[in-house]
């Protein structure tokens, strides 16, 4: 007897997506639009997105790339650095150009020399974007070398977020890609203007995943994956229907020859199989019903944006199905992510 079951929701959007420029863009921009009506793209190229012309020719940039017909709204982001002009921010969301600001504490991960070093130099922006209703992308993790890389994310709530939250009550904020209890805690703890986005990876690899056995380059992210008790609150957090968590991929690929080094640099390429990945962890945790306000309802939501029109259909199916292990681009190969289970849950656009 078969076991197919099936699912219809309304269809995602990816709310942290990196997708490049140039060859690497062409090449995974496809398995974006595949499946996510919307993604708010991050902004570290080299050099960075930083003004609104910048913005501007970005988006071009990526909307030349889209296929044929495509309906895919790339939502684009400021990458904040200390010179940042207030007024180019605050026109660049009131004309719709951009969604959100991004902060990099400067040298946190790929492509962050440019980021923030001193807090204290961007209030005047932060200011501005609290009172035209910008919102605040943060990546959480303090930079300094001295913290413990597994401390990064607890030590940035405590002495970076809280105290501006304090000095920001009104700055809509949400905490990218949370990799800690701690995170989930200090979100739940706040009842207006802070949210979290969850990774598909984070939910599925622990520490051990990367470093257990042999050291296992393309599941090296930052923020790096913490201890299975970490991992175990994001996915409470995830399935919980509790609005304040959403999906951000942070699928960030790299060419494979660039991750397999001696110092390999950090992100996984996910936005293939992310749909996939998540109806699995979700049917695991007898969640299926909240997949649809994870992946498609909160984030909108939260970010005061209407929800895609079209459908997804999710049919769990007998026989695994397939991904592929590798996307080729004129530069080498981006290893896709590997859960370490098979992929039974189909996904398809429904128009
Ligand atoms: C991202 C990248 O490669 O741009 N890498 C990652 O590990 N997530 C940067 C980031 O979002 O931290
Ligand atoms: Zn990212």
């Amino acid at each position: 007897m078969t076991n197919i079951k099936e699912l219809i929701i309304t269809q995602p959007d990816d709310w942290h997506l990196h997708l490049r420029d140039g060859d690497m863009l062409n090449s995974v921009l496809p398995h974006s639009e595949n499946h996510f009506g919307r993604a708010i793209i991050m902004p570290n190229l080299v050099p960075p997105v930083v003004t609104s012309q910048d913005a501007a020719s970005y988006k071009a940039r990526i909307e030349n790339n889209l296929s044929k017909g495509s309906d895919f709204t790339p939502l684009m982001t400021l990458y904040l650095t200390e010179k940042t002009d207030a007024a180019d921010v605050v026109n660049a969301h009131g004309s719709g150009l951009i969604t959100a600001v991004k902060l990099y504490p400067a040298g946190a991960t790929t492509n962050s020399d440019s980021g923030v070093k001193n807090i204290e130099n961007v209030y005047g922006v932060l200011e501005a974007m609290s009172d035209a209703g910008v919102p605040l992308l943060m990546h959480g993790e303090v930079t300094n070398s001295e913290v413990d890389i597994f401390d990064r994310e607890a030590r940035f709530i405590e002495t970076v977020l809280a105290p501006l939250r304090q000095r920001f009550p009104d700055l809509k904020m949400t905490m990218e890609h949370v990799t800690t209890k701690d995170g989930v805690d200090y979100v739940k703890s706040q009842d207006k203007n802070l949210a979290a986005s969850l990774t598909t990876h984070h939910l599925i690899i622990n520490r051990n995943h990367l470093l257990a056995g042999g050291i296992r380059p393309h599941y090296y992210c930052l923020p790096i994956a913490k201890r299975e008790v970490h991992r175990l609150a994001l996915v409470e957090a995830a399935i919980s229907g509790d609005g304040r968590f959403f999906l951000g991929t942070d699928s960030a690929p790299h060419l494979a020859q660039d991750k397999e080094s001696a110092c390999g640099c950090a992100g996984v390429f996910s936005s293939i199989n992310t749909m996939s990945c998540l109806a699995h962890v979700f049917e695991e945790n007898n969640a299926l019903d909240n997949l649809e306000g994870f992946a498609s309802l909160n984030g909108p939501a939260y970010y005061g944006l209407p929800l895609n029109k079209k459908k997804i259909r999710l049919i769990k199916q007998d026989t695994a199905i397939e991904y592929p292990e590798q996307i080729d681009t004129p530069n080498g190969v981006v290893q896709v992510f590997t859960p370490g289970f098979a992929f039974h849950w189909s996904v398809e656009i429904l128009s």
